[in-house]
């Protein structure tokens, strides 16, 4: 007798990160957006002082953390929610927003994320091309049926590294009707330094309520392994996730890690600050070997070399550095690194340079 699984998720494909051959010495990691620089050193601070007390459960409601959020973005902690990483949110917003057979809109060339949890839950995936490596947001308006339930909007997206003009976000907000939510996944926004960057927590603010901004503290706190993501929302919004979401979904290290890297600027403003040189660097060097790198306003670029970039990518993995390769992203012949340290990355700029010669 076979057990009752669904098709639709035993079609998914198990996360398996790209393994370097054995042998291969002091791998370098530039698949995942990491921050180069480490966690804040408060957090991790903060962290020792906390080891003691993981016998007990974590606050439930993230209490101290949502408030913090809520005194920095100017809304009420009851506009908040937290969870097990940005990520968790598009699980936890396909759950309960998406049956079987609705519709999700994503773009063509986005994070791959909102395509694997709304196949999980039985939706049907509208992928809208992105236009000049940007969301197409015209299209994806027009992409609205009376079947949608969600629009997953990435900016700065992943994996192109593209900031959607303010303008072209306003009106599409003012197109998409009011029953659709409009999830804006900014995982990345505090790299859109100096950028015409969409202000969406002011709009939220402003009542729109079928607004999501989602938000990680995996990128520019350097705290990915902890699992720590945060939603701006709606107080209907944020009070329905909170029902859907599991009570200790944030763990209580992740909990005081979060708050106090919240505190470190000082981190913030040295990674942002090793990220834009990282990015000079690489718009510098990848021109002088004749590739185009697409502008990112991220800790990551997206380069078109070609070739299908698993053709890079696997010959890089055996130099001892892991990137992405983007065929399977709707980016055929274009690949996806982080920024690493400045020595890895000028390892990396040879490797590639000696690769592509
Ligand atoms: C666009 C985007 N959203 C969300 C996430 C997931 O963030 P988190 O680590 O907070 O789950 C990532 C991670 O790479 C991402 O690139």
């Amino acid at each position: 007798m076979s057990l009752p699984f669904k098709s639709h998720i035993a079609g998914l494909p198990v996360y398996q990160p790209p393994v370097p051959p054995a042998g291969v010495q002091n791998v370098v990691d530039m698949s995942s957006n990491e921050n180069p620089l480490g966690p804040s050193p408060k957090a991790v601070q903060a962290l020792y002082s906390a080891m003691g007390t993981v016998h007990r459960y974590p606050d439930a409601s993230s209490a101290a953390l949502k408030t913090v959020l809520a005194a920095k973005w100017d809304v009420s902690p009851a506009n908040v929610a937290l969870a097990n990483g940005a990520d968790e949110f598009v699980l936890l917003l396909c759950l309960s927003l998406v049956e079987p057979g609705d519709e999700i809109i994503m773009a063509h060339g986005s994070f791959i994320s909102y395509l694997l949890r709304a196949t999980e839950v039985g939706a049907r995936v509208v992928r809208v091309p992105l236009k000049a490596y940007t969301h197409d947001l015209e299209a994806m308006a027009q992409a609205i049926t009376d079947r949608t339930r969600l629009v997953f909007v990435c900016n700065p997206n992943n994996p192109t590294g593209t900031v959607i003009p303010t303008r072209a976000f306003e009106t599409f907000l003012d197109e998409v009707p009011a029953n659709v939510p409009v999830v804006v996944d900014e995982a990345y926004f505090e790299y859109a330094v100096d950028a015409d960057f969409f202000s969406s927590v002011e709009r939220l603010r402003a009542g729109q309520d079928n607004l999501i901004v989602l938000r990680s503290f995996s990128k520019v706190y350097g705290l990915a392994g902890l699992r720590v993501g945060y939603m701006v929302a709606s107080e209907a919004v944020i009070d329905y996730i909170e029902r859907a979401r599991p009570p200790f979904n944030v763990n209580r290290l992740a909990q005081v890690a979060a708050l106090a890297a919240l505190g470190d600027s000082e981190h913030v403003r040295r990674s942002l600050e090793a990220n834009e040189a990282a990015r000079q660097f690489f718009y510098r060097e990848l021109a002088a070997i004749g590739l185009y790198s697409i502008p990112t306003r991220t800790n990551f670029m997206a380069v078109d070399v070609g070739r299908p970039g698993t053709e890079v990518a696997r010959p890089l993995l055996e130099r001892g550095f892991i990137i992405t390769a983007l065929d399977g992203w709707g980016l055929p012949g274009h690949i996806r690194f982080s920024f690493g340290t400045p020595e890895e990355n000028q390892a990396f700029v040879a490797a590639l340079r000696e690769l592509l010669s």
